[in-house]
């Protein structure tokens, strides 16, 4: 209908060239699966006539199987279809849908799914021009509503759609869309829209659609379709100076050299000095290469290959900019962050992040707040959980190059992924890099670790043992200490109960406290191994990221991991403390083994079954090791 145009049969030339001179439209929808999400999406794609005869019969056949529309299309079977064939591909995190009338070319993220919704939604809006927030007219605005609005916002796109669908099911009623436009009002009025444009539908019924609704003459807005047509989008990035994340390097043989990537920002030509981040060196551009052409000149969001007219040192991750508008290099950020994972996020944590081509090592220093998504209330916390929105402070193990997200989305835009499970746990957007790193040097001392040792006679240490409460720490290091000190060696113990009394008074035992105190203990024993002491720290320490985070700390041969490896009943039978007694009664919360969980060790130095063990042969094993 929309889009048949005439042409097709006359002149196909002409049709081409209309189409190829309409503009493009990048739009999102977002909404639960009950807000109508695909169907709405499902009756724009049949109305613009994209999909095919067949699969119009088989949608036919499916409606009147499953029966879910009485007799009628349902066209959200359309959108779930497709979607379910496209699940068995490889990883597309969301599917663009492509479709065009006489005005314009569409395109429309789509972002299924229920509990990955918010991921999907990140990356599918961050090239969006429109987001089409779905509200369900007999629900009115939901906690969730408010959670894509704000993320919407966040993401820099300016014009919203409020789309009151199922006003079939609340009688078309004036009242009811007026109400839930005021609702949304008060709530957007934070935020940082240009536009919102509120527009009462029914995508089941094909209501203000695409066609003007005959029960809603009481409307006398843009349907949906109208609004898209003409609605101004935002320029691409064009303007703004060249930007090239390295994706590889393209090197077939001795004679080829090639930087492969896509240009997130700006344009390039033959002959352009650039710069490259974060080494400073400059060389200027010989060709650009796309397939088999060679380009004079290419643009934000084509994919080339760039040689060089000179030798210089590049590598996935680095950047190419214009030489004359450089972006800056930082280790230290403040970011907005949305927490995507079951999993919680924790200050002192450290995860893999993706920012343009790169992947660093990237920790949280801190959550400076996280949001009450419905007041937009700012709230204190140590922990980030599913669907959180917050601002957060992180420290990179390298500089990268980068640039906030409001002035280059490719470069200020990054996902954290984590160490182990390899989930995507959250995306953000970089605000601004912070300088107190840039400001604080190290100084070289004279005397240093290795003098320290060869005074001592001996070689600086840290052993971790870690296990359940009532596995053995404090008695063991205690012991393995004696002997040692007897033997002239200089040694520390850090104790979990004993540094509780003073450095970390302030943490108790929730997941983010633990993490905070490994960290804290890390840093500290670090400090001793540099003073050149054998150290021996006696915690918990129950997760996997603190204790390889404490590891990555020191040198291999420095830091030797031992775990005590004993039954939860064993341990709960020793109960010295008789904390285990409290736990069970449920006097004692997040208590570990009980109710907060121990990751067992996967590689460490050392086991040791304290259980089948004396004590003097465990500690024999232990010296043995060191
Ligand atoms: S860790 O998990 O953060 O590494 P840490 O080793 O410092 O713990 O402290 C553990 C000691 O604190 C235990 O040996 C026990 O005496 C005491 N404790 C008090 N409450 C708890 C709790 N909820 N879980 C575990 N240990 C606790």
């Amino acid at each position: 209908m929309a889009h048949r145009s005439e042409l097709i049969a006359s002149d196909i030339d002409a049709y081409l060239k209309a189409h190829e001179e309409k503009t493009l439209l990048r739009f999102i929808t977002c909404g639960s699966v009950d807000d109508g999400k695909s169907t709405l999406i499902g009756r724009m794609l049949y109305e613009a006539q994209l999909i095919f005869d067949d699969q119009v019969s088989t949608l036919q056949n499916e409606s009147k199987r499953q029966g879910t529309q009485e007799g009628e299309i349902d066209f959200a079977l359309l959108v779930d279809g497709l979607a379910a064939e496209r699940e068995q591909g490889i990883t597309i995190d969301v599917a663009y849908r492509f479709f065009s009338t006489e005005r314009r070319k569409f395109i429309v993220a789509d972002t299924p799914g229920h509990e990955q919704y918010t991921r999907n939604m990140v990356t599918g809006a961050s090239t969006a021009d429109v987001a089409v927030i779905l509200v369900d007219a007999t629900q009115g605005v939901l906690t969730q509503t408010r959670r894509h609005s704000f993320i919407t916002s966040m993401l820099g796109i300016k014009h919203v759609v409020l789309a009151i669908n199922k006003m079939d099911l609340a009688g078309y009623d004036r009242a009811t869309f007026d109400g839930i436009v005021d609702d949304y009002m008060d709530f957007a009025a934070n935020l940082q829209f240009e536009t919102v444009t509120p527009i009462p539908l029914s995508a089941l019924k094909g209501d203000n659609v695409i066609e003007r609704s005959g029960e809603m003459t009481w409307y006398t807005g843009p349907t949906l379709l109208g609004f898209l047509e003409t609605v101004e989008v935002r320029g691409r990035q064009l303007k703004h100076p060249f930007r090239f994340p390295v994706q590889w390097v393209n090197r077939p043989n001795s004679r080829f050299r090639g930087y492969s990537g896509c240009i997130v920002a700006g344009e390039v030509s033959e002959g352009d000095t650039l710069r490259v981040l974060p080494s400073g060196e400059e060389a200027v551009v010989s060709e650009i290469i796309l397939f088999e052409d060679k380009l004079k000149r290419a643009e934000a969001g084509q994919s080339v290959t760039l040689t060089l007219d000179r030798e210089v040192d590049i590598s996935r991750g680095d950047v190419l900019a214009s030489a004359q508008a450089p972006c800056e290099v930082s280790d230290q950020f403040d970011a907005s962050i949305v927490w995507m994972d079951a999993e919680h996020g924790f200050v002192g944590r450290s995860y893999w992040l993706m920012l343009g081509t790169n992947r660093v090592n990237a920790t949280i220093t801190d959550i400076r707040f996280k949001y009450n998504i419905n007041t937009l209330e700012e709230l204190g916390s140590r922990d980030l959980q599913l669907n959180d929105i917050g601002r957060v402070t992180l420290s990179f193990d390298k500089g990268v190059p980068f640039e906030s997200y409001t002035d280059c989305p490719g470069l200020g835009s990054f996902v954290l992924i984590d160490r182990y499970s390899n989930h995507t746990v959250a995306a953000g957007m970089i605000n601004f890099a912070l300088r107190r790193a840039t400001n604080v040097h190290r100084h070289k001392l004279t005397v240093d670790r290795q003098a320290r040792e060869k005074l001592n006679g001996h070689k600086a240490k840290i052993v971790w043992f870690t296990g359940l409460s009532g596995s053995g720490k404090s008695t063991i290091t205690n012991a393995v200490e004696q002997v040692l000190h007897a033997q002239g060696v200089r040694t520390y113990v850090l104790d979990g109960d004993n540094v509780r009394h003073g450095l970390n008074r302030d943490l108790g035992f929730t997941d983010a406290d633990r993490v905070e105190n490994i960290r804290r203990i890390a840093e500290v024993g670090k400090l001793m191994v540099d003073a050149g002491l054998v150290v021996l720290t006696a915690f918990i320490s129950p997760f996997r990221s603190e204790r390889d985070m404490a590891r990555a700390l020191f040198d291999d041969d420095q830091f030797v991991e031992v775990y005590l490896d004993v039954p939860l009943d064993v341990a709960e039978s020793r109960d010295p403390k008789g904390l285990y007694k409290k736990a069970r009664r449920g006097d004692l919360p997040h208590f570990t083994g009980i109710d907060s969980p121990y990751e067992v060790p996967e590689k460490p130095e050392l086991i040791v079954s304290t259980h089948e063990l004396t004590l003097e042969q465990c500690v024999a094993k232990v010296l043995e090791k060191i």
